[in-house]
């Protein structure tokens, strides 16, 4: 089970890591300062100023895609853009009913309620929120036996900011409750440079474009993984070099932790090797995949696959996973596919 810990090691994981706290100097206050999305703010900018001028909450809004792309970020920043408190929270923190009515009663008008991995609310929980959020109302059962009575109960209006990284995993009484859901997607290259190039200033790291550029590549279009990558690279410059990131710095930094010139690490490499060299390309099963790399198939579905499948390495079928023509001349390996030379 050596790979089990391994994971959490994984320097391009868009998972959070200790490290990260740092990162919450570096997180855009407000919308005008968020890099990327453009879409995606020109709509949570609309239902902001919507909401302004009716002098109404806003709506609730569930944000989804891969970790690391600033699902959190935005909530807080929807929060700020209203002039309201935020209440934060996750799905499997919500334990009983009554967790989550102490949280409901204490909310003052237009206050956001952030339920990270939304999709792990248990069952009960869920269907205490539907009226909540629908009618801004809960019942709370007084009495025991046959003297128990139901009573309706009238919330502040709240709005609640969901997020997911597995958008199918939301029941779809939930999900018809949100007034917008928003898909959050990799950013262009063009996007994570700027988030590399902001946070360089901030941090006051002398770094040249070009070296800015060489993290901005490697960094999976992911703003988590970017602003580690130029922690990293950061310490390399100040050790090994003058302090400075210019290209040749960043790439030999990255080059020694095993990231390469797509952001690919080990772990990458494995996925994409089980799948060529054991399953001849695939199709092959997400759970064998897992199983011959010893690591959980929920890892390699949220924070492997998205980004191969993203860069065109990995496909999904409905038979399993199969490997394209770039993901074997990426490795370096003769594409030669089962299928190869097969008359159609
Ligand atoms: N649009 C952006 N512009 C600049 N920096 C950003 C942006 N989005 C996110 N970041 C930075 O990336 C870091 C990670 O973002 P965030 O924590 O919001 O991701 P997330 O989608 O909530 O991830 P998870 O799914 O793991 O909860 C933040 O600390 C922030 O500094
Ligand atoms: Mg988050």
């Amino acid at each position: 089970m050596k790979h089990m810990s391994e994971s959490s090691e994984r320097l391009v994981s868009p998972e959070p890591k200790p490290d990260d706290r740092l990162d919450l100097a570096l997180r855009p206050q407000r919308l005008v300062d968020a890099i990327g999305q453009d879409k995606v703010k020109e709509n949570l900018a609309i239902l902001i100023e919507a909401a302004t001028k009716r002098k109404e909450p806003l709506d609730h809004v569930l944000f989804y895609g891969p970790p690391g792309l600033g699902k959190t970020t935005l909530a807080h920043i929807l929060a700020k853009e209203m002039g309201v408190n935020i209440k934060v929270t996750s799905g499997p923190a919500i334990e009983r009913q009554g967790d989550l009515a102490a949280i409901l009663t204490n909310f003052r008008e237009g206050d956001v309620f952030f339920i990270d991995e939304i999709h792990r609310l248990g069952r009960a929980v869920e269907e205490f929120l539907y009226p909540a959020m629908e009618d801004f109302v809960m019942d709370v059962v007084t009495g025991k036996g046959p003297s128990a009575r139901s009573i309706r109960l009238k919330l502040p209006r709240f709005t609640v900011i969901g997020a997911t990284t597995r958008l199918a995993l939301v029941t779809a009484p939930l999900r018809a409750r949100f007034g917008a859901t928003f898909r959050l997607d990799f950013y262009d290259l063009k996007a994570t440079h700027t988030i590399v190039e902001r946070a360089a200033e901030k941090l006051d790291v002398g770094a040249e474009q070009d070296g800015i550029e060489a993290i901005a590549q490697r960094a999976r279009g992911t703003p988590r993984v970017a602003l580690r990558l130029l922690r990293r690279v950061r310490d390399y410059a100040q050790v090994r070099a003058e302090g400075i990131i210019t290209k040749p710095v960043a790439e030999e930094a990255l080059d020694l932790l095993d990231v390469d010139i797509l952001g690919l690490d080990d772990m990458d490499r494995r996925v994409l090797r089980t799948v060529i060299e054991k399953y001849n390309g695939g199709p092959v099963g997400l759970n064998t995949i897992a199983a011959s790399i010893s690591e959980e198939s929920d890892t390699i579905m949220d924070v492997v696959e998205p980004y191969l499948m993203q860069l065109g390495f990995l496909e999904r079928t409905s038979q399993g996973r199969t490997a394209t023509q770039r993901a074997y001349e990426h490795l370096d390996l003769p594409y030669s596919p089962k299928d190869q030379g097969r008359l159609f």
